[in-house]
Protein backbone atom coordinates (compact mmCIF):
# COMPACT_ATOMS: atom_id res chain seq x y z
CA UNK A 1 0.00 0.00 0.00
CA UNK A 2 1.38 3.27 -1.45
CA UNK A 3 2.08 5.97 1.55
CA UNK A 4 -0.77 8.10 0.44
CA UNK A 5 -3.62 5.28 0.56
CA UNK A 6 -2.21 4.19 3.88
CA UNK A 7 -2.59 8.06 5.12
CA UNK A 8 -6.58 7.85 3.63
CA UNK A 9 -7.18 4.80 5.69
CA UNK A 10 -6.17 6.32 8.24
CA UNK A 11 -7.93 9.59 8.25
CA UNK A 12 -11.33 7.02 7.41
CA UNK A 13 -10.52 5.65 11.09
CA UNK A 14 -9.71 8.72 12.73
CA UNK A 15 -11.37 12.03 10.85
CA UNK A 16 -15.08 12.29 11.78
CA UNK A 17 -16.95 11.61 8.94
CA UNK A 18 -18.39 15.48 8.30
CA UNK A 19 -16.59 15.95 4.95
CA UNK A 20 -16.34 13.75 2.10
CA UNK A 21 -12.64 14.91 0.79
CA UNK A 22 -11.42 14.13 -2.83
CA UNK A 23 -9.07 10.78 -2.59
CA UNK A 24 -5.43 12.04 -2.11
CA UNK A 25 -3.59 13.77 0.81
CA UNK A 26 -1.87 17.30 0.33
CA UNK A 27 1.09 17.56 1.58
CA UNK A 28 3.19 21.12 -0.10
CA UNK A 29 2.07 24.27 -1.69
CA UNK A 30 4.03 26.91 -3.33
CA UNK A 31 1.48 29.79 -5.48
CA UNK A 32 -0.62 28.31 -6.96
CA UNK A 33 0.26 24.66 -6.89
CA UNK A 34 -0.07 21.70 -4.42
CA UNK A 35 1.17 18.44 -4.25
CA UNK A 36 0.05 15.27 -2.60
CA UNK A 37 1.73 12.58 -1.10
CA UNK A 38 2.28 10.50 -3.80
CA UNK A 39 4.07 13.08 -5.33
CA UNK A 40 1.32 14.22 -8.05
CA UNK A 41 1.35 17.98 -8.86
CA UNK A 42 -2.03 19.99 -8.97
CA UNK A 43 -2.49 23.29 -10.53
CA UNK A 44 -5.18 24.65 -7.58
CA UNK A 45 -7.82 27.51 -9.04
CA UNK A 46 -10.26 26.97 -5.87
CA UNK A 47 -7.85 29.07 -3.72
CA UNK A 48 -8.86 27.23 -0.37
CA UNK A 49 -12.21 28.26 -1.37
CA UNK A 50 -11.57 32.09 -1.62
CA UNK A 51 -9.03 31.66 1.77
CA UNK A 52 -5.75 32.16 -0.32
CA UNK A 53 -6.03 35.55 -0.87
CA UNK A 54 -1.97 35.26 -1.73
CA UNK A 55 -1.47 31.86 -2.90
CA UNK A 56 0.07 28.97 -1.37
CA UNK A 57 3.12 29.48 1.26
CA UNK A 58 3.92 33.33 0.03
CA UNK A 59 7.10 34.06 1.47
CA UNK A 60 6.46 37.14 2.98
CA UNK A 61 3.22 35.72 4.62
CA UNK A 62 5.30 32.63 6.15
CA UNK A 63 7.87 35.05 7.10
CA UNK A 64 5.71 37.35 8.93
CA UNK A 65 3.80 34.50 10.86
CA UNK A 66 7.37 32.31 11.71
CA UNK A 67 8.82 35.98 13.41
CA UNK A 68 5.73 36.96 14.92
CA UNK A 69 5.02 33.41 16.65
CA UNK A 70 9.18 33.66 18.03
CA UNK A 71 8.18 37.11 19.11
CA UNK A 72 4.67 37.49 21.08
CA UNK A 73 2.09 34.51 20.27
CA UNK A 74 -0.86 35.52 22.02
CA UNK A 75 -2.04 37.29 25.27
CA UNK A 76 -5.52 37.55 26.37
CA UNK A 77 -8.07 40.39 25.68
CA UNK A 78 -7.19 41.78 28.92
CA UNK A 79 -4.36 43.17 27.08
CA UNK A 80 -3.76 45.56 24.05
CA UNK A 81 -1.45 43.80 21.51
CA UNK A 82 0.65 45.97 18.59
CA UNK A 83 -0.32 43.81 15.54
CA UNK A 84 -4.25 43.78 16.60
CA UNK A 85 -4.12 47.67 17.04
CA UNK A 86 -2.21 47.63 13.73
CA UNK A 87 -4.45 45.13 11.41
CA UNK A 88 -7.59 47.35 13.14
CA UNK A 89 -6.25 50.70 12.24
CA UNK A 90 -5.14 49.60 8.30
CA UNK A 91 -8.33 48.10 7.88
CA UNK A 92 -10.69 51.60 8.50
CA UNK A 93 -8.30 53.06 6.73
CA UNK A 94 -8.91 51.19 3.87
CA UNK A 95 -12.47 51.05 4.35
CA UNK A 96 -15.80 53.11 5.60
CA UNK A 97 -15.37 51.25 8.53
CA UNK A 98 -14.56 52.77 12.09
CA UNK A 99 -13.96 49.87 14.59
CA UNK A 100 -12.88 46.03 14.41
CA UNK A 101 -13.72 43.49 16.28
CA UNK A 102 -11.16 40.23 15.80
CA UNK A 103 -12.73 36.36 16.07
CA UNK A 104 -11.14 33.28 14.18
CA UNK A 105 -13.59 32.28 11.54
CA UNK A 106 -16.42 33.15 9.26
CA UNK A 107 -19.09 31.90 11.52
CA UNK A 108 -17.76 33.53 14.60
CA UNK A 109 -17.77 36.92 12.74
CA UNK A 110 -21.43 36.50 11.96
CA UNK A 111 -22.16 35.39 15.34
CA UNK A 112 -20.88 38.82 16.55
CA UNK A 113 -22.93 40.63 14.30
CA UNK A 114 -26.13 38.58 15.14
CA UNK A 115 -25.13 39.77 18.89
CA UNK A 116 -24.21 42.98 17.92
CA UNK A 117 -27.71 44.13 16.58
CA UNK A 118 -29.40 42.42 19.67
CA UNK A 119 -27.38 44.36 22.26
CA UNK A 120 -27.61 47.46 20.24
CA UNK A 121 -31.42 47.74 19.96
CA UNK A 122 -31.46 46.21 23.64
CA UNK A 123 -29.19 49.42 24.94
CA UNK A 124 -31.74 51.59 23.20
CA UNK A 125 -34.77 50.13 24.67
CA UNK A 126 -36.09 48.73 21.30
CA UNK A 127 -36.75 45.41 22.99
CA UNK A 128 -38.74 44.39 20.27
CA UNK A 129 -36.36 44.91 17.91
CA UNK A 130 -34.91 40.64 18.18
CA UNK A 131 -35.25 39.82 14.33
CA UNK A 132 -33.16 38.72 11.14
CA UNK A 133 -34.16 38.77 7.96
CA UNK A 134 -31.58 36.68 5.16
CA UNK A 135 -32.16 35.46 2.08
CA UNK A 136 -32.93 32.15 0.53
CA UNK A 137 -29.80 29.92 -0.67
CA UNK A 138 -27.27 31.96 1.52
CA UNK A 139 -24.66 30.86 3.90
CA UNK A 140 -23.76 32.46 7.03
CA UNK A 141 -21.84 29.95 8.42
CA UNK A 142 -22.57 26.96 10.64
CA UNK A 143 -22.81 28.05 14.40
CA UNK A 144 -26.30 28.50 16.09
CA UNK A 145 -26.67 31.65 15.04
CA UNK A 146 -24.86 31.59 11.64
CA UNK A 147 -26.89 28.67 10.50
CA UNK A 148 -30.18 30.14 11.60
CA UNK A 149 -29.49 32.84 9.11
CA UNK A 150 -28.59 30.52 6.32
CA UNK A 151 -31.34 30.12 3.97
CA UNK A 152 -30.17 26.57 3.15
CA UNK A 153 -32.66 23.71 4.01
CA UNK A 154 -29.40 20.70 3.90
CA UNK A 155 -27.09 22.83 6.33
CA UNK A 156 -30.27 23.30 9.21
CA UNK A 157 -31.46 19.61 8.82
CA UNK A 158 -31.61 17.92 12.16
CA UNK A 159 -30.30 20.84 13.99
CA UNK A 160 -32.83 22.48 14.90
CA UNK A 161 -34.51 24.34 16.61
CA UNK A 162 -32.58 27.47 15.41
CA UNK A 163 -32.90 31.04 16.24
CA UNK A 164 -36.79 32.06 16.27
CA UNK A 165 -37.56 34.95 14.64
CA UNK A 166 -35.80 34.92 10.98
CA UNK A 167 -37.40 35.61 8.08
CA UNK A 168 -35.99 34.65 4.70
CA UNK A 169 -36.80 36.35 1.38
CA UNK A 170 -35.77 35.52 -2.32
CA UNK A 171 -32.39 37.27 -3.18
CA UNK A 172 -32.59 40.13 -5.14
CA UNK A 173 -36.42 40.49 -4.25
CA UNK A 174 -36.70 43.98 -3.40
CA UNK A 175 -40.52 43.86 -2.94
CA UNK A 176 -40.28 41.07 -1.08
CA UNK A 177 -37.50 42.85 1.56
CA UNK A 178 -39.86 45.99 1.78
CA UNK A 179 -42.71 43.81 2.79
CA UNK A 180 -40.71 41.85 5.70
CA UNK A 181 -38.51 44.96 6.98
CA UNK A 182 -40.46 46.06 10.51
CA UNK A 183 -40.29 47.76 13.40
CA UNK A 184 -38.98 44.07 14.99
CA UNK A 185 -36.29 43.85 12.42
CA UNK A 186 -33.23 44.18 14.16
CA UNK A 187 -30.74 43.50 11.04
CA UNK A 188 -30.71 42.61 7.29
CA UNK A 189 -27.78 40.39 6.23
CA UNK A 190 -27.15 38.93 3.20
CA UNK A 191 -23.66 38.16 0.79
CA UNK A 192 -22.62 40.88 -2.03
CA UNK A 193 -22.35 37.62 -4.03
CA UNK A 194 -24.21 34.55 -2.79
CA UNK A 195 -21.30 32.20 -3.11
CA UNK A 196 -21.89 28.85 -1.74
CA UNK A 197 -25.62 29.51 -2.68
CA UNK A 198 -23.66 29.20 -6.97
CA UNK A 199 -22.06 32.30 -7.05
CA UNK A 200 -25.05 34.68 -7.50
CA UNK A 201 -24.23 38.42 -7.09
CA UNK A 202 -26.51 41.15 -5.67
CA UNK A 203 -28.04 43.37 -8.27
CA UNK A 204 -27.24 47.02 -7.16
CA UNK A 205 -30.93 47.86 -6.93
CA UNK A 206 -31.05 45.41 -4.22
CA UNK A 207 -28.13 46.42 -2.16
CA UNK A 208 -29.01 50.30 -2.59
CA UNK A 209 -32.61 49.58 -1.71
CA UNK A 210 -32.07 47.13 1.24
CA UNK A 211 -29.79 50.54 2.74
CA UNK A 212 -33.13 52.99 2.14
CA UNK A 213 -35.48 50.48 3.29
CA UNK A 214 -33.17 49.72 6.62
CA UNK A 215 -32.81 53.58 7.07
CA UNK A 216 -36.49 53.73 6.88
CA UNK A 217 -37.69 51.62 9.39
CA UNK A 218 -34.80 51.96 11.96
CA UNK A 219 -33.06 48.36 10.98
CA UNK A 220 -29.11 47.57 10.45
CA UNK A 221 -27.92 46.59 7.71
CA UNK A 222 -24.89 43.62 7.56
CA UNK A 223 -23.17 42.44 4.52
CA UNK A 224 -21.35 39.26 4.95
CA UNK A 225 -18.28 40.04 2.75
CA UNK A 226 -16.50 36.63 4.03
CA UNK A 227 -16.12 35.64 0.60
CA UNK A 228 -16.07 38.63 -1.50
CA UNK A 229 -13.90 40.49 0.32
CA UNK A 230 -10.22 41.32 0.87
CA UNK A 231 -9.82 42.02 -2.84
CA UNK A 232 -11.58 38.76 -4.26
CA UNK A 233 -13.73 41.19 -6.44
CA UNK A 234 -11.43 43.92 -7.83
CA UNK A 235 -12.54 46.42 -4.96
CA UNK A 236 -11.15 45.98 -1.41
CA UNK A 237 -14.75 45.29 -0.12
CA UNK A 238 -17.74 44.30 -2.71
CA UNK A 239 -19.88 46.85 -1.18
CA UNK A 240 -17.65 49.35 -3.16
CA UNK A 241 -19.17 48.34 -6.33
CA UNK A 242 -22.58 49.18 -5.28
CA UNK A 243 -21.81 52.65 -3.71
CA UNK A 244 -23.29 50.89 -0.10
CA UNK A 245 -21.99 51.31 3.46
CA UNK A 246 -23.89 48.85 5.70
CA UNK A 247 -23.65 49.53 9.53
CA UNK A 248 -21.26 46.29 10.18
CA UNK A 249 -19.54 43.56 7.80
CA UNK A 250 -18.15 40.38 8.61
CA UNK A 251 -14.82 39.21 6.64
CA UNK A 252 -12.99 36.05 7.26
CA UNK A 253 -11.17 33.49 4.65
CA UNK A 254 -8.77 35.45 2.64
CA UNK A 255 -7.86 38.11 5.25
CA UNK A 256 -5.39 35.56 7.13
CA UNK A 257 -3.97 33.97 3.84
CA UNK A 258 -4.73 31.07 5.33
CA UNK A 259 -4.09 31.51 9.16
CA UNK A 260 -7.52 31.74 10.97
CA UNK A 261 -8.66 34.90 11.63
CA UNK A 262 -12.35 36.73 11.24
CA UNK A 263 -13.38 40.39 11.83
CA UNK A 264 -16.23 42.61 12.28
CA UNK A 265 -15.53 45.73 10.83
CA UNK A 266 -18.39 48.53 12.13
CA UNK A 267 -19.74 52.03 11.67
CA UNK A 268 -19.62 54.52 14.46
CA UNK A 269 -23.44 54.25 14.07
CA UNK A 270 -22.93 50.94 16.15
CA UNK A 271 -19.72 51.43 17.29
CA UNK A 272 -20.57 50.80 21.16
CA UNK A 273 -22.61 47.56 20.15
CA UNK A 274 -21.05 45.54 22.29
CA UNK A 275 -19.96 47.22 25.43
CA UNK A 276 -17.32 46.20 28.01
CA UNK A 277 -17.91 41.80 28.76
CA UNK A 278 -20.89 41.28 26.20
CA UNK A 279 -18.67 39.95 23.53
CA UNK A 280 -15.66 38.04 23.61
CA UNK A 281 -13.28 36.10 21.91
CA UNK A 282 -10.28 33.92 23.65
CA UNK A 283 -7.80 33.66 20.37
CA UNK A 284 -9.81 37.17 18.44
CA UNK A 285 -7.10 39.65 17.58
CA UNK A 286 -4.10 37.37 18.91
CA UNK A 287 -0.77 39.14 17.56
CA UNK A 288 -0.26 35.95 15.14
CA UNK A 289 -3.40 36.12 13.46
CA UNK A 290 -3.13 39.87 13.11
CA UNK A 291 0.47 39.53 11.94
CA UNK A 292 -0.63 37.25 9.28
CA UNK A 293 -3.79 39.93 8.32
CA UNK A 294 -1.09 42.79 8.25
CA UNK A 295 1.62 40.48 6.13
CA UNK A 296 -1.52 39.59 3.42
CA UNK A 297 -2.55 43.88 2.91
CA UNK A 298 1.31 44.51 2.45
CA UNK A 299 1.39 42.04 -0.05
CA UNK A 300 -2.04 42.64 -1.62
CA UNK A 301 -0.25 46.22 -1.94
CA UNK A 302 3.41 45.50 -2.85
CA UNK A 303 1.87 43.12 -5.84
CA UNK A 304 -1.29 45.24 -6.95
CA UNK A 305 -3.01 41.84 -5.97
CA UNK A 306 -6.40 43.64 -5.94
CA UNK A 307 -5.75 45.59 -9.65
CA UNK A 308 -5.02 41.67 -10.70
CA UNK A 309 -8.06 41.02 -9.47
CA UNK A 310 -10.06 42.72 -11.38
CA UNK A 311 -7.83 42.33 -14.59
CA UNK A 312 -7.49 38.92 -13.91
CA UNK A 313 -11.44 38.77 -12.76
CA UNK A 314 -12.82 39.81 -16.09
CA UNK A 315 -10.60 37.94 -18.12
CA UNK A 316 -11.20 34.95 -16.45
CA UNK A 317 -14.97 35.45 -16.72
CA UNK A 318 -14.60 36.30 -20.93
CA UNK A 319 -12.81 32.93 -21.00
CA UNK A 320 -15.50 30.97 -18.94
CA UNK A 321 -18.63 32.54 -20.96
CA UNK A 322 -16.83 31.65 -24.68
CA UNK A 323 -16.40 28.06 -23.01
CA UNK A 324 -20.04 28.20 -21.92
CA UNK A 325 -20.42 28.76 -25.88
CA UNK A 326 -18.86 26.38 -27.11
CA UNK A 327 -19.79 23.06 -24.41
CA UNK A 328 -23.18 21.20 -24.20
CA UNK A 329 -22.08 20.93 -20.36
CA UNK A 330 -22.64 24.53 -19.40
CA UNK A 331 -25.61 26.54 -19.01
CA UNK A 332 -24.15 29.44 -18.29
CA UNK A 333 -21.93 31.78 -16.36
CA UNK A 334 -21.90 34.59 -13.42
CA UNK A 335 -19.71 35.96 -10.70
CA UNK A 336 -17.45 39.00 -10.01
CA UNK A 337 -13.87 39.20 -10.24
CA UNK A 338 -12.26 36.00 -9.32
CA UNK A 339 -15.32 34.58 -7.85
CA UNK A 340 -16.88 32.97 -10.92
CA UNK A 341 -19.37 30.30 -11.29
CA UNK A 342 -19.68 28.01 -14.85
CA UNK A 343 -22.86 26.53 -14.15
CA UNK A 344 -23.17 22.89 -15.35
CA UNK A 345 -26.30 21.76 -17.10
CA UNK A 346 -28.90 19.50 -15.96
CA UNK A 347 -27.95 15.93 -17.25
CA UNK A 348 -24.20 16.80 -16.02
CA UNK A 349 -23.11 14.68 -13.17
CA UNK A 350 -21.77 17.56 -10.61
CA UNK A 351 -20.00 15.45 -8.36
CA UNK A 352 -18.26 12.96 -10.50
CA UNK A 353 -17.22 15.98 -12.96
CA UNK A 354 -15.54 17.71 -9.94
CA UNK A 355 -13.96 14.07 -9.17
CA UNK A 356 -12.80 14.32 -12.95
CA UNK A 357 -11.14 17.95 -12.72
CA UNK A 358 -9.14 16.83 -9.55
CA UNK A 359 -8.06 13.84 -11.89
CA UNK A 360 -6.92 15.72 -14.74
CA UNK A 361 -4.67 17.50 -12.57
CA UNK A 362 -6.85 20.69 -11.60
CA UNK A 363 -8.36 21.93 -8.02
CA UNK A 364 -11.61 23.58 -7.93
CA UNK A 365 -14.91 23.05 -6.15
CA UNK A 366 -18.77 23.28 -6.38
CA UNK A 367 -21.03 25.66 -5.02
CA UNK A 368 -24.75 25.09 -4.92
CA UNK A 369 -24.52 21.57 -6.18
CA UNK A 370 -24.08 22.52 -9.55
CA UNK A 371 -22.24 25.64 -10.30
CA UNK A 372 -18.16 25.16 -10.63
CA UNK A 373 -16.62 27.85 -8.62
CA UNK A 374 -13.33 29.51 -9.96
CA UNK A 375 -11.48 31.41 -7.19
CA UNK A 376 -7.77 31.38 -7.26
CA UNK A 377 -5.27 33.26 -5.37
CA UNK A 378 -5.58 37.05 -6.02
CA UNK A 379 -1.83 36.60 -7.26
CA UNK A 380 -2.91 33.75 -10.36
CA UNK A 381 -0.94 34.52 -13.71
CA UNK A 382 -3.21 34.55 -16.73
CA UNK A 383 -1.18 31.63 -18.02
CA UNK A 384 -2.18 29.66 -14.68
CA UNK A 385 -5.52 30.37 -15.49
CA UNK A 386 -5.39 29.28 -19.41
CA UNK A 387 -3.95 26.40 -18.43
CA UNK A 388 -6.81 25.71 -15.80
CA UNK A 389 -9.43 26.32 -18.58
CA UNK A 390 -7.56 24.39 -20.86
CA UNK A 391 -8.10 21.12 -18.44
CA UNK A 392 -11.33 22.17 -17.78
CA UNK A 393 -12.62 22.58 -21.67
CA UNK A 394 -11.33 18.73 -21.81
CA UNK A 395 -13.15 17.29 -19.08
CA UNK A 396 -16.30 19.51 -19.87
CA UNK A 397 -16.29 18.36 -23.54
CA UNK A 398 -16.63 14.56 -22.62
CA UNK A 399 -18.38 15.14 -18.95
CA UNK A 400 -19.96 12.73 -16.72
CA UNK A 401 -24.05 12.09 -17.33
CA UNK A 402 -26.46 11.72 -14.36
C1 LIG B 1 -20.33 34.00 2.92
C2 LIG B 1 -19.86 33.11 4.02
N1 LIG B 1 -20.20 33.40 5.29
C3 LIG B 1 -19.80 32.64 6.32
C4 LIG B 1 -19.02 31.51 6.12
C5 LIG B 1 -18.58 30.69 7.28
O1 LIG B 1 -17.21 30.85 7.50
P1 LIG B 1 -16.40 29.79 8.39
O2 LIG B 1 -16.43 28.48 7.68
O3 LIG B 1 -15.02 30.39 8.48
O4 LIG B 1 -17.05 29.73 9.72
C6 LIG B 1 -18.65 31.18 4.81
C7 LIG B 1 -17.86 29.95 4.56
O5 LIG B 1 -17.91 29.36 3.50
C8 LIG B 1 -19.09 31.98 3.74
O6 LIG B 1 -18.78 31.69 2.47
Amino acid sequence: MSRQDDMLRTAKEVQLGNYAPAPFVLTHGRGRRVTDAAGREYLDLSGGISVLSVGHSHPILASAIGEQAARLMHVSNIFYNDRAIELAEAICARSPFDKVYFCNSGSEANEALLKLARRYHYDRDETKRIGFVSTHNSFHGRTMGSLSVTGQAKYRKGMGPLLQDVQFIDFNDVAALDAVVSDETAAVIFEPVQAEGGIIPATAEFVREARRICDERGALLFLDEIQTGYGRTGRFLAQEWFGVVPDACSLAKGIGGGFPLGAMAVTDRVSGGLPPGSHASTFGGNPLACAAGLAVLHILDEEGLIENARRLGEYLAGRLFELDGRLEATAGTRGMGLLQGLILADEVDPLATIAAIHRAGLLLTLAGGHVIRVSPALNVTKEELDEGLAILEGVLSDAPRK
